[in-house]
């Protein structure tokens, strides 16, 4: 193992000292055969922690693989990520998330937490086999469907009730089908004038009210995925007040863009959920300062070219996430370190339980960092992202802050701002 003296680092913004790096932790041990890196100017904070990933594989590697999706999180400045069970098979069994957690070990560049379906199939008929999946290789313990919607009230109550044995999270994508159906984006002025059908923000809260009454009602954790309005941030407010056992989480793009981007039908822009009006970004950001909102997921969703480049109704929803979410949130909330870390990296790996992430980078603590730049900027080129896909909605915008390197126990994943496998 090297092990490295990151020289002048401000960690977490504080005053710059040299941190060092040996034996897969940070340690103050000095080390004659370590290596120098200049980190003058740059901040280190703990490796972000993605609660919400789509790594596309087993099913669509032409979209994205295990690998690349781990190459495109280190260098978005991530440790961790947590994979999304929409995959092809779907990932409901012990076999297919023992194999995601394998691939990610092979990779090597970030851990990744598969996450199972709770429902066979994502059919919403029918309990998957959590117990087979939270005791498998891969200690599953973050259930969701996401994609679509646990929309049986019983079939929820039931998962809640299975995983509160080993304290588990049914991660709800809150959408009532019935309320969406034909839906291509935010139901409002602008759909009205787009002549497009709306996805309605009721939707949305309609589920998350009744989720939080099932989970007190249980007992169990609920986590909500990319909460995308005003009126959610309210039934979460609430919620919380009495004690709920419920954490949210809101995309970088929900903190920055609106439904008037539909009218450019440019599909890169159509997601799940839409992207919703300026009084939902404001009252989504105000909610992440305050924790009413605990964390930032990407809702990273890459896609290939011909279920993007087409007509917007055709379109699959998604963007990409993860090598820009840093540089949005950092454009949204400013360089207020300490909460980037808490909303990127401590509260998401304590809530999907990943011992090693999230901790504060003090002597004994495992090696999981980033180091940003933040006077840096940067144009999004597309081409030049590690992800197999290229649908990010940000083509040409110049971004603040740049990962220059990113550690994982230690060992580097990114140096010079370039994956170092
Ligand atoms: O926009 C989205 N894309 N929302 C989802 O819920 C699923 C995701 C995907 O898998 O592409
Ligand atoms: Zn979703």
């Amino acid at each position: 193992m090297s092990s490295y003296v990151l020289r002048n680092v401000s960690v977490l913004g504080g005053a710059p000292a040299n941190l060092m790096l040996r034996d897969g932790l940070i340690s103050d041990l000095p080390d004659i055969s370590a290596e120098y890196i200049d980190a003058t100017g740059l901040v280190a904070l703990p490796g972000l922690v993605d609660l919400h990933t789509h790594l596309r594989e087993p099913g669509r590697e032409d979209a994205e693989t295990v690998e690349t999706g781990s190459r495109s999180a280190a260098l978005g400045g991530y440790t961790a990520v947590c994979a999304m069970a929409n995959t092809s098979p779907v990932a409901d069994t012990a076999g297919v998330v023992e194999q995601v957690w394998r691939l990610g070990r092979e990779a090597g560049l970030v851990d990744v937490q598969p996450i199972g379906a709770v429902t066979v199939g994502l059919a919403g008929k029918q309990l998957a086999e959590l117990g087979a999946m939270a005791t498998s290789a891969a200690n599953v313990r973050i259930f969701s469907d996401d994609g679509f919607c646990v929309a049986d009230p019983r079939l929820m109550r039931r998962a809640l009730e299975y995983v509160k044995a080993f304290d588990g999270i049914i991660a709800q994508h809150a959408e009532e089908p019935r309320l969406t159906e034909g839906a291509q984006m935010h139901e409002g002025e602008v759909s009205t004038r787009l002549g497009l059908t709306g996805w309605p923000a009721v939707a949305e809260e309609a589920i998350i009210a009744r989720d939080v009454l099932l989970a007190e009602h249980v007992g169990s954790r609920l986590h909500v995925c990319h909460v995308s309005t005003a009126g959610s941030v309210e039934v979460l407010r609430q919620a919380k007040a009495r004690g709920v056992r419920v954490t949210a989480e809101v995309t970088p793009h929900h903190l920055l863009l609106t439904d008037d981007l539909a009218a450019s039908y440019d599909p890169v822009f159509k997601v799940n959920p839409p992207l919703r009006t300026a009084g939902d970004v404001a009252a989504l950001r105000e909610a992440l300062v305050e924790g009413v909102i605990d964390v930032v997921a990407t809702d990273h969703a890459p896609h290939a070219v011909e279920d993007k480049e087409c007509e917007w109704a055709y379109a699959r929803p998604g963007m990409l996430g993860l090598e820009t979410a840093l540089s949005i949130v950092i454009s949204v909330l400013g360089e207020r370190w300490d909460l980037i870390a808490e909303r990127m990296s401590r509260t998401p790996a304590r809530i999907a339980g990943l011992a090693g992430h999230g901790t504060d980078l003090a002597v004994g603590s495992p090696a999981n960092l980033t180091l940003v730049d933040p006077s840096a900027r940067w144009v999004v080129d597309p081409a030049e992202l590690a992800s197999r896909s290229r649908n990010t909605p940000y083509s040409g915008t110049t971004l603040p802050g740049r990962i220059v390197a990113t550690f994982l126990r230690g060992e580097p994943t990114v140096l010079d701002g370039k994956a170092v496998k």
